[in-house]
């Protein structure tokens, strides 16, 4: 059975008082039964303190990224082991926004998952043509390449800890979001491409999870479609109501 997650990419937002804030309001409106994962994505320098404040909650923390090296000299740079160290163990990688304003490529970025894989790290790998590629009825092809080349090196046991989340670029914090049949389209696709590369039991138990300006208005239909398991959540995650609402949508 497929798993059920909604995670919020805080991305550069909110300070340390600001996150404690956010956290405790997640905390009371958190639904008491659930099975959906609920995870945040607060920023590094938050992430002890988030691990900390959840202890007793069930919701996850992840990191909005993770370096390749185990350790050295990159000024700035955050390891898999300390990530490990301050209780996280799940990574976003691939973001579009790494990909684009950071330079990170595929092959960078299939550094990276094996890294987290190695500490034994769940990775919610994102993916997700541009608006030229759609226009151009290339964006089946892009989306191929992007899996192909940044994570399909991984080993059959390891998709344990894949979490794919396909994520238009047009749609990031445009409030444009993707159409329900283009979403069941695409992740289908996404699905098949996964079924033909690792056989049907991956294919069949692989989350695959949509992002790209999920509102509470939206989430319901989105969600409805049958290879949608969920929805990595940006502007939307930093308000606690909507949160919750996107939460109580699957
Ligand atoms: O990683 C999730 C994020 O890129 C989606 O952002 O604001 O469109 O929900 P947003």
């Amino acid at each position: 059975m497929r798993k059920k997650i909604v995670a919020g990419n805080w991305k550069m937002n909110k300070n340390a008082e600001q996150t404690e804030d956010l956290l405790n309001e997640l905390i009371e409106k958190m639904p008491t039964e659930t099975d959906v994962q609920v995870i945040v994505a607060p920023t590094f320098v938050n992430l002890a303190s988030a691990v900390d404040h959840l202890e007793f909650i069930n919701i996850d923390v992840a990191a909005q990224n993770v370096h390749q090296a185990e350790s050295g000299a990159f000024t700035g740079e955050i390891s898999a082991d300390m990530l490990k160290s301050v209780g996280v163990d799940i990574v976003i990688l691939g973001h579009s926004e790494r990909r684009a304003i950071f330079n990170e490529t595929d092959a960078l970025i299939a550094n990276k998952v094996s890294t987290a894989l190695e500490h034994d790290m769940t990775v919610i790998f994102c993916f997700g043509e541009e608006l030229k590629d759609r226009q151009s009825k290339n964006h089946f092809n892009v989306v191929e390449n992007q899996l192909r080349d940044g994570l399909f090196h991984i080993e059959a046991k390891d998709w344990a800890y894949i979490v794919l989340a396909y994520e238009p670029v047009w749609a990031i914090g445009t409030g444009e979001t993707a159409s329900p049949e283009q979403v069941q389209e695409m992740h289908e696709f996404i699905r098949e491409t996964v079924r033909k590369n690792f056989g049907a039991d991956i294919a069949d138990n692989v989350s695959i999870l949509y992002g790209g300006s999920v509102k509470p208005d939206n989430a319901k239909e989105i969600f409805s479609n049958p290879d949608v398991d969920g929805g990595l959540i940006g502007g939307a995650a930093l308000k606690s109501d909507d949160f919750i609402a996107i939460v109580n949508a699957i």
